[in-house]
């Protein structure tokens, strides 16, 4: 597998024709898709070896010496002790005992992948009772085994903007991980950021803000966590695009080359919320950072994770992700998977000759077992039931009753983006019509037994999944115990109604002329997968059958699941369309969870976790990964803090749908905006040095410096409904002065999914900062640091719907 994805991997963006009604002959549409990848791989590759590599050679040879230290060395790796809390410490006493009687072979042992039935497996010490560890994907259900749930993917639990559906879903996937004997959780995921509109993989993750990102990973990890599962946040760090992430014969991984200050402010920042509620595990990523692999960079791994914010855990490089043996040991890696990489019997050596010290590879199998003693699975944890689909074993059932919750989040997360003279929701419809591939399930997903609609293996370069898109593919992947499609959930609401329902998924011109319909219903999807960036964030054949409907069918009501952005202005202007959905990617129950919605069984509150441009070229240098055919390729994060909203801001672009937007059923009112300090808050500008930090980064970071609070009203007349409520911060000097005009005007700082809110009803939301939340990274300091002056505050329904403002003057 890792080899077929290496050669896909070479493959840049490019975009592929428009796609056929590939519905009936996808054997044959797929060839000639991947043909069409691979003459774009070859021209692409053509085009840029006219352009002067930037490379150097050294006796004919690519020279990696000009790249050295352009990430700065950060030696020796910190020896983890558990001082963050009396669990750690526990956890510690416990792992530092059975690792002083392990023999440097035995520590060896436990700090390498070996064979066995999950997707990574520790070594064991029979002796010492240490078993063997298993970990297993994703970051949104098990994937590859039976009686297991789909649920929503991240991006879809992220657009619910409620903390605690996103504590309620890591919760229920750590059951589930659990009950399969599972220790190690491969999720959730923050990188990729979503840094790129057409990133692969930003759909496994929350939101491209961080702010949001934070919130669920943390509540997330807490979730799993509370399981008594290891959760392992990934990809540390700056993995934003697929297109060359691992070294291939081409060369080098891409180098995500950043600066100190984005880097904390976008990129890290997520993961200080999930090592705060105590990951006791981190994924590396495969690619470079300022030139250095993410998996032996002493920067990020010793120098941020390790110090900076304490972590006790151990670092688990990416499958196959590690380049080097003492160098990624000395750096900070304390795990290889899914073998022994360049460790197993060379590192027992290099720790025989001193080249790695005892120290150090105690350290390493101190922190797995004080990881696992953390989690307290030495005492009744169920056995690893983890089984290939040709093994014929008694049912190992964990799906408990998380149906009820992977509707709920699919209903929280669907967001309504058009909705004219009240189209929706559909009052008692007696007749309606259903369009596209999107409406069905796909004919045959389990190509892959693995892989519900076949993931990357199958459907290489597609735009589209042709089926309903409930998951992406790839790792993240999940596998449905059964999906309900769209088309299934409306029949059970026309079989109620006693109505009448036309379909055609076929046809990219549908008859549409039921002149006694109630209205149409069009499904289309864009599918997203590891390993692969997307061409486009559109497709014309979907774009297409839209229109076609729109031009029969007065009252057009537009269904799209996506993994990530989905740009709309083919459409979105049509009169006839009278309602946009945006369905993410809602898991199993996804026809439920949709017709909940378009039913008014719920008012939809689900917000955009990233924003909908008008045209794709308005995320500029951020629409596409970079494509390069140089040895060592280099990305140069040239934008800082600005991506997505913050990029749009700055350059007044009007976006088609803004960050955080999301339409209800009824409309709410904000009033009465307070912002006071909190009477603890110490006059200074950075946490107490004299405080040690601990696990999550300095103590001082978290205490709440700041309440901010308003009153939110349901001042509709008829409908219930939930109200996201968003508080945006504008920092001190944002706009003028040196370092300040490099910070963005708003940033999303709080939220509060208020409600459901009766007719008339009015509750606070009220918004706790940190000191964190305030502060910027002070790149000289090597701090985060609060500024002094005065503070803006916003509080809206999105990014741009800004109903409240105020101001917070701190340390003036
Ligand atoms: C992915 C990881 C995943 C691992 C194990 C890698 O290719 O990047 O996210 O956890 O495979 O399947």
């Amino acid at each position: 597998m890792e080899y077929l994805r290496d050669v896909y991997n070479l493959l840049p963006p490019c975009r592929a024709p428009d796609t056929a009604p590939w519905f009936l002959a996808e054997p044959l549409a797929f060839s000639a898709k991947a043909a069409v990848s691979f003459l774009c791989a070859a021209a692409a590759a053509a085009a840029s070896f006219n352009v002067q590599p930037a490379t150097q050679y050294q006796d004919g040879h690519p020279s990696e010496v000009p790249y050295y230290g352009r990430s700065p060395a950060v030696y020796p790796s910190p020896i983890a002790n558990g001082s963050t809390s009396s669990r750690w410490a526990v956890a510690y006493g416990h792992a530092r005992a059975i690792v002083s009687q392990m023999t440097v072979d035995e520590k060896v042992n436990i700090t390498h992948g070996w064979p066995g039935a999950c997707v990574g497996n520790t070594g064991q010490v029979p002796r010492l009772g240490v078993p063997a560890l298993c970990f297993a994907d994703g970051p949104s259900g098990i994937r590859g085994q039976e009686f297991v749930s789909a649920f929503p993917a991240g991006i879809h639990v992220a657009a619910t903007f409620d903390r605690h559906l996103m504590h309620r879903y890591g919760r229920a996937l750590g059951d589930e991980y659990r009950g399969k004997g599972i220790n190690v959780a491969l999720g959730p995921v923050a990188g990729p950021l979503g840094r790129m509109a057409r990133g692969g993989r930003n759909w496994e993750g929350l939101s491209n803000d961080p702010y949001l990102a934070g919130a669920g990973l943390g509540a997330i990890t807490r979730g799993i966590q509370d399981a008594g599962v290891i959760a392992t946040p990934k990809h540390w760090l700056l993995n934003e695009q697929e297109f060359r992430r691992r070294w291939s014969s081409m060369g080098d991984a891409i180098s995500a080359n950043v600066d100190d200050r984005a880097l904390h402010e976008l990129y890290v920042f997520p993961f200080m919320e999930a090592l705060r509620e105590g990951a006791a595990a981190i994924m590396c990523s495969y690619q470079r950072a300022n030139h250095s692999y993410a998996c032996q960079n002493s920067k990020l791994l010793n120098g941020i994770l390790k110090t900076e914010l304490g972590f006790e855990g151990f670092v688990v490089s990416d499958w196959d992700g590690q380049m080097s043996g003492v160098a990624s040991v000395n750096a900070g890696l304390d795990l290889v998977m899914p073998n022994a990489g360049f460790w197993g019997a060379s590192l027992a050596q290099a720790v025989r000759n001193g080249s790695v010290s005892q120290d150090r590879i105690s350290d390493m199998a101190t922190r797995v077992l004080a990881a696992w003693y953390f989690l307290h699975q030495q005492t009744d944890f169920p056995p690893p039931a983890i089984y290939p689909s040709t093994h014929k074993h008694a049912p190992v059932d964990v799906q408990a009753g998380h149906t009820l919750l992977i509707k709920e989040i699919g209903a929280a997360g669907t967001v309504l983006v058009k909705n004219v003279n009240n189209t929706l929701p559909l009052i008692k419809p007696r007749f309606l019509c259903v369009y596209g591939y999107d409406a069905p399930l796909k004919a045959g997903p389990w190509q892959n037994p693995d892989r519900y609609g076949g993931g990357y293996d199958v459907n290489f370069g597609w735009g589209t999944l042709n089926g309903t898109l409930v998951t992406g593919g790839g790792s993240g992947g999940s596998s449905p115990p059964y999906v309900v499609s769209p088309f299934q959930a409306l029949q059970e609401r026309v079989v109620s109604d006693r109505g009448v329902l036309r379909w055609d998924f076929y046809s990219v011109d549908p008859h549409a002329e039921y002149l006694n319909a109630d209205a149409c219903l069009v499904f289309i999807n864009a599918y997203a997968s590891e390993m692969f960036d997307r061409t486009s964030l559109a497709d014309a054949f979907s774009d297409r059958l839209v229109a076609n409907v729109a031009a029969k069918c007065q009252n057009t009501i537009v269904v799209v699941h996506s993994a990530g952005i989905r740009t709309v202005d083919a459409w979105i202007g049509h009169p006839n369309v009278t309602a946009v959905v945006f369905g993410g990617l809602p898991g199993q129950e996804s026809g439920h969870s949709l017709t909940s919605v378009l039913y008014g069984d719920v008012s939809p509150s689900g917000r955009l976790p990233y924003t909908v441009a008008r045209n794709e070229a308005d995320y500029g240098d951020l629409l596409n990964s970079t494509v390069s055919a140089d040895y060592f390729p280099e990305d140069a994060f040239a934008e800082g803090l600005f991506i997505d909203y913050r990029a749009f801001d700055r350059d007044r672009v009007a976006p088609r749908f803004e960050f955080g937007f999301g339409l209800s059923y009824t409309t709410f009112g904000y009033a009465g905006l307070s912002a006071a300090l909190a009477d603890s808050l110490p006059p200074v500008e950075f946490p107490d040095a004299g405080v040690p930090v601990v696990q999550g980064g300095h103590p001082d970071l978290w205490a709440t410096v700041a309440v901010v609070a308003c009153a939110v009203t349901n001042t509709g007349a008829e409908r219930a409904g939930s109200e996201v409520a968003q508080l945006y911060v504008g920092v001190p000097g944002s706009d003028h002065e040196g370092e300040e005009g490099d910070t963005p005007a708003r940033q999303l700082r709080g939220f509060v999914r208020v409600g459901p809110l009766a007719p008339g009803e009015t509750r606070q939301a009220v918004f706790g900062l940190t000191r964190r939340d305030l502060s910027v990274w002070d790149v000289v300091a090597q701090q985060w640091r609060l500024r002094r002056g005065e503070y803006r505050l916003w509080v809206g329904a999105s990014s741009r719907d800004l109903r409240l403002n105020g101001t917070l003057s701190i340390l003036d």
